[in-house]
Order: structure tokens, then C-alpha cells, then sequence
């Protein structure tokens, strides 16, 4: 009774924390200035292969949307900077857009946010005064369909809009755009919608190449630059941007407004003067970004902060003007193949493909060791699939490595697979002395089943009574996590 009543709490609070608790992701953006792209089914095919959960795109194409029903991806769509007039003039052009263009398609197609104008401060022609009237305008349109929390309304920015950055703790708003800036940060505030913005140490790096070095916008550097107001250490530029923001929205007392990087990236190519534009600096700063934003982190100013994030871009885009660096932000080339091997997840060697698999680096695998109590093993397997990243799904119940639902063989996988992403040393395999590496390949059918018998069948036939008293503990580790994210939350509320 005890543990129905405890997974159905634990599943409910998932739940209705899933916004709030979800940790940090990794999207893409899905740009379509080019005349050699595949079709969105195509396109839709290719993101779902590459595990790619979350896309942003410009518009709100029918095609794009259509492509997207069904396939779990979660979209954030936009209204460019040359729509904004109609939708800042009448509420009724936005409650028409909506019902035409959006409703037919949702919820199919999971749409989660709408930029309304895009680095407006970077636009002419009056944008910046017709954003905030257009968000409000779409906002009403979602309300009256029952939509405002599901989809956030937002508007992204490029880095231009501060007119400090540096040191991060100095971090100011440019104040020639508080005419629109103040009311859209109230808006932001009042709606829980995130401040949007795009970073591109890439530009950083070669506007000033002697003043920046490439490996502190790779997050590659071995030193530190002290922010000398805070005392706050920053390893790459990254941070250094977004806590210049944070500063910036503290500055002006706005401290519940979140902040997501709508755009940030590499490219892989660029003109004779462009030398970092290459493909192996474009594979590290995605690589590192990715398992930067994974592990929840944080900044050094909010650190274990959740960011969602979306690297620019899924295709190189051959009609973009300027410099030869902007038609190659791609991972992928028009034809679907990758411009270099990245791994969404994060979590594995660089490859774009994972599989559930009992790999090993080295010829070592670690496991639960047989002398650790169930309760230390079910504090490791907690911390594992928790801060320690691990993909426990396939020990979720109904997944394939459920069974023998016991904490011994949870444990096992998650501690094989933690050591394996962690560089297979003996730290990565210490679980407080839980762990244990052995030489023998202890996986069956992909998974590892460690029992006394060591034997899928038995252990099968040996827990089906164990399961009837003790719960199951990849639920259990899942709630743990669950409940530790919620605190955090009510935490940072108070
Ligand atoms: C810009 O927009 C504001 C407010 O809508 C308006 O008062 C102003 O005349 C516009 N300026 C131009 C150059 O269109
Ligand atoms: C602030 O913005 C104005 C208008 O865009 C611009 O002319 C000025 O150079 C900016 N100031 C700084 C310090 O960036
Ligand atoms: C480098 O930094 C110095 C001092 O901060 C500044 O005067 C100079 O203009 C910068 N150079 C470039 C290329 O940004
Ligand atoms: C998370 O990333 C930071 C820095 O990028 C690193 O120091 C830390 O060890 C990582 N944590 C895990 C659990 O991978
Ligand atoms: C998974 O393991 C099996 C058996 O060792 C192997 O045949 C298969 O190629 C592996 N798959 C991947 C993606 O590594
Ligand atoms: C590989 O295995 C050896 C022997 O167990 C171990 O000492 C070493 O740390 C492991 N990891 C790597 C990356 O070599
Ligand atoms: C596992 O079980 C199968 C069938 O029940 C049996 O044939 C096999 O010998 C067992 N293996 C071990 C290592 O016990
Ligand atoms: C599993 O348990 C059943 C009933 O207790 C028994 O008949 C069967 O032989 C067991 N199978 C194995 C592989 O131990």
C-alpha cells in the first residue's frame, strides 16, 4: 500500500513539476535560410534518429509544425521582426494567427514557446517599439484559448543589448533600450517566462583575438579569470556572458526572471581570416557546452541553475549573407550527413548515435560490490541517476533492464554506466566503497543483472518475492531525485 501510494506521489509530482524540475536541456536550432534543405518529414526523421527533444525554428511554417506531430519534439516557434507590426496593432490579428496557424497543430505538435521578434535591439525599422505591444497581444490570444501556461511567451536578444559585460558582477543594461526593455522584463516577471538570449563567444573570440583567448571560449582553459568584485571564478566565456545578464537583471531588481540561450554554437568553416572556424573548434565548444549544461552546473554567480539551451544550427545554411563563417554553423549538411560527430546526450563518447549498452572503455566494468549494504547501494543508485547523470531509464519499470527489479542490479547498471561515461578510472567506480570493478564482462542482453547467482533466469525466479515487500529502487532513486528538485525549487522561492 505504502509503495503504491509513494509511486503515484512520486509520478504526480514528476508531473506537475516537469516544467520546474526537469534539469537543464539541449536543444536545436532548426534555421531554413537555404535553398537545399530536405523536406521537414525529412528533417523530422533526422532529429528524432539524433535525439534531439528540443527544436526551435523561426516561423510558424504549416509544413514544420505538420512534420513535428507525434514525435514527442518539443518546439519553440517565432514571429519574425517583420510580422511584429500586425501582431502589435490588433489583438484580433493575434487571436486570428493563433486560431489558424497554431491551434490546428497543437497539442500534436508540442509547442512550448513563442518568441515574438528576434534580437529586436539588432533590427531597424521601430521593432524594438513594437515588441512588447505584440507579446501582450499573443499572450491575450493564449489566454483566451487556455494556453498561457502551456506556451511561454518570450522575445530573444542578442548579447548587444548590455552595454557592460565586464567583469560579469558589472554586468548593465544598455539604458538607450529601457523604453522597452522595463516593461518587457515586468512582462517577463509576471508571466514566468525566461529572458532570451543569444551567445556567441565565437564572435568574442575573433573580434578581439588578443584580448580573448580561444580556449577560454572553448571551455577548454586550465586558468581562471576572477571577477574581482565577487571574487566568483570563471573558466570559460560562456558563464562570463550569462552571469554578466544575471548581474544586469539583479541591477535592476528583476530576480526571479530565468534566463535561456535561445542561440549559441560554432562554425565549422570560415573565410581565410576566420581561423578558429573550424571543424574540430566547433566539435569542442558543442561538446563541452553539451556536458557543461547537462550536469547542471549552473554559473558561477547561480550555480546547479537549470539552463536550456539550443546550439545554432541543425543545417549549414547556404543563403545567409556575409562573412563565409555564417552558412556554416551546421552539424548537419543539407544531405543529412554530420559535419562532425556530436553527442546530444552529452553523457557518452562523441558519437551521435546511443544505444542502451553494457560498453566498456577498457575492459572493466564496476558494479554493486556484494559486501555494500541495500541502503548505501540505493544512496549510490540515488546520487547515480540524480546529480550524477546517468540514464537510468532502462531500469524504469516496463524498460528492458526492469528486471530483476532489485537494487543490486539497478545499482549495477547505473554504476557500469556512470564509470564508463566518467573516463572508466577507480574514483569513477568508488560509490562511497559500494563499488567494485571486476574484469569479466558481467552484462546479458545489454543489461547487467547482478545477483548472488549471477544469472538472469534465477535472479528473475529469486526477487519475485523480494519485489512484493521492498519497492522498486529505480523508482525509488527517481523519487529521491524528484523530491531534492523540488526542494531546491521551494528553496530558491524563498
Ligand atoms: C516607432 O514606434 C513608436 C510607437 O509605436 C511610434 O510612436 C514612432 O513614431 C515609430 N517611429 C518610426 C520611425 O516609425
Ligand atoms: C547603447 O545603445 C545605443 C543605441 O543602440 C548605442 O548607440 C550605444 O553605442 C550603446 N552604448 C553602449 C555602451 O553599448
Ligand atoms: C583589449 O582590452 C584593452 C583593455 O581592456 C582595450 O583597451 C582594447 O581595446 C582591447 N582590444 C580589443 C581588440 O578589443
Ligand atoms: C560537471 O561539470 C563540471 C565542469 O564542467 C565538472 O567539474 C564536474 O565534475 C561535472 N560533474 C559531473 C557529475 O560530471
Ligand atoms: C552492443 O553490444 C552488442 C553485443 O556486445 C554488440 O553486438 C552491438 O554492436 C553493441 N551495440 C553498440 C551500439 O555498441
Ligand atoms: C583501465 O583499467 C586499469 C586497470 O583496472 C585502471 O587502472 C585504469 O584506471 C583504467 N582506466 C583507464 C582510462 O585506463
Ligand atoms: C543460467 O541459467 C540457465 C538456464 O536456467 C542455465 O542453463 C545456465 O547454466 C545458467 N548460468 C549460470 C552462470 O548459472
Ligand atoms: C522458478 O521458480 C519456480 C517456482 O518456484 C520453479 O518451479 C522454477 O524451477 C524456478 N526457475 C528457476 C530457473 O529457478
Amino acid at each position: 500500500m505504502a509503495r503504491g501510494f509513494r509511486l503515484i506521489f512520486a509520478t504526480s509530482l514528476l508531473l506537475t513539476l516537469l516544467g520546474l524540475c526537469r534539469g537543464s536541456t539541449i536543444g536545436v536550432c532548426y534555421g531554413r535560410n537555404a535553398d537545399d534543405l530536405p523536406t521537414p518529414d525529412k528533417v523530422a526523421q533526422l532529429v528524432q534518429l539524433h535525439k534531439i527533444k528540443y527544436l526551435r525554428i523561426y516561423d510558424s511554417n504549416i509544413q514544420v509544425l505538420k512534420a513535428f506531430a507525434n514525435t514527442g519534439v518539443e518546439l519553440m516557434i517565432g514571429i519574425s521582426n517583420s510580422d511584429l507590426l500586425p501582431f502589435s496593432q490588433f489583438q484580433s490579428n493575434a487571436d486570428t494567427w493563433l486560431r489558424n496557424s497554431i491551434l490546428p497543430y497543437y497539442p500534436a505538435t508540442r509547442i512550448t514557446h513563442i518568441t515574438v521578434g528576434a534580437e529586436v535591439t539588432e533590427s531597424p525599422n521601430n521593432a524594438s517599439s513594437m515588441v512588447v505591444p505584440a507579446m501582450k497581444n499573443v499572450l491575450t490570444a493564449l489566454r483566451k484559448a487556455g494556453l498561457h501556461k502551456k506556451i511561454k511567451v518570450s522575445s530573444t536578444h542578442s548579447l548587444g543589448i548590455l552595454s557592460r559585460s565586464f567583469p560579469p558582477s558589472a554586468g548593465a543594461f544598455n539604458s538607450s533600450h529601457a523604453f522597452f526593455l522595463k516593461p518587457m522584463l515586468e512582462f517577463l516577471a509576471e508571466n514566468q517566462s525566461p529572458f532570451m538570449v543569444d551567445i556567441y563567444p565565437y564572435y568574442a573570440y575573433r573580434d578581439s583575438p588578443n584580448n580573448v583567448s580561444l580556449d577560454y571560449a572553448l571551455f577548454e582553459s586550465s586558468s581562471e579569470v576572477i571577477d574581482p568584485n565577487t571574487g566568483l571564478l570563471y573558466t570559460n566565456m560562456f558563464d562570463a556572458q550569462i552571469d554578466a545578464l544575471y548581474f544586469a537583471l539583479m541591477a535592476l531588481n528583476f530576480r526571479t526572471i530565468k534566463i535561456m540561450v535561445t542561440e549559441t554554437g560554432w562554425p565549422s568553416k570560415g573565410s581565410p581570416k576566420e581561423t578558429a572556424a573550424t571543424p574540430d573548434n566547433a566539435q569542442t565548444y558543442n561538446t563541452n557546452l553539451i556536458r557543461h549544461v547537462i550536469n547542471d552546473t549552473g554559473t558561477p554567480a547561480k550555480p546547479g541553475e537549470d539552463l536550456d539551451v539550443y546550439i545554432f544550427s541543425l543545417f549549414n545554411e547556404n543563403r545567409k549573407s556575409g562573412l563565409e563563417s555564417e552558412r556554416n554553423w551546421g552539424l548537419f549538411y543539407p544531405d543529412q550527413t554530420s559535419v562532425y560527430n556530436l553527442d546530444m546526450t552529452g553523457k557518452g563518447a562523441v558519437t551521435m548515435t546511443t544505444e542502451t549498452n553494457v560498453t566498456s572503455s577498457n575492459g572493466t566494468w564496476c558494479i554493486a560490490s556484494s559486501t555494500a549494504s541495500e541502503m548505501d547501494l540505493q544512496n549510490a543508485l540515488d546520487w547515480a541517476c540524480g546529480p550524477g547523470n546517468v540514464d537510468c531509464s532502462a531500469i524504469q519499470p516496463s524498460q528492458p533492464c526492469f528486471e530483476p527489479d532489485n537494487v543490486v542490479s539497478h545499482a549495477s547498471f547505473a554504476f557500469n554506466s556512470y564509470y564508463q561515461q566518467n573516463g572508466a578510472t577507480d574514483i569513477a567506480c568508488s560509490f562511497g566503497g559500494s563499488g567494485i570493478k571486476v574484469n569479466k564482462n558481467p552484462s546479458y542482453d545489454n543489461c547487467l543483472y547482478m545477483t548472488t547467482g549471477s544469472n538472469k533466469t534465477a535472479a528473475s525466479n529469486a526477487t519475485t518475492a523480494l519485489a512484493s515487500t521492498t519497492t522498486s529502487s529505480a523508482a525509488n532513486a527517481l523519487f529521491a531525485w524528484t523530491l531534492s528538485c523540488l526542494l531546491m525549487a521551494l528553496l530558491s522561492f524563498l
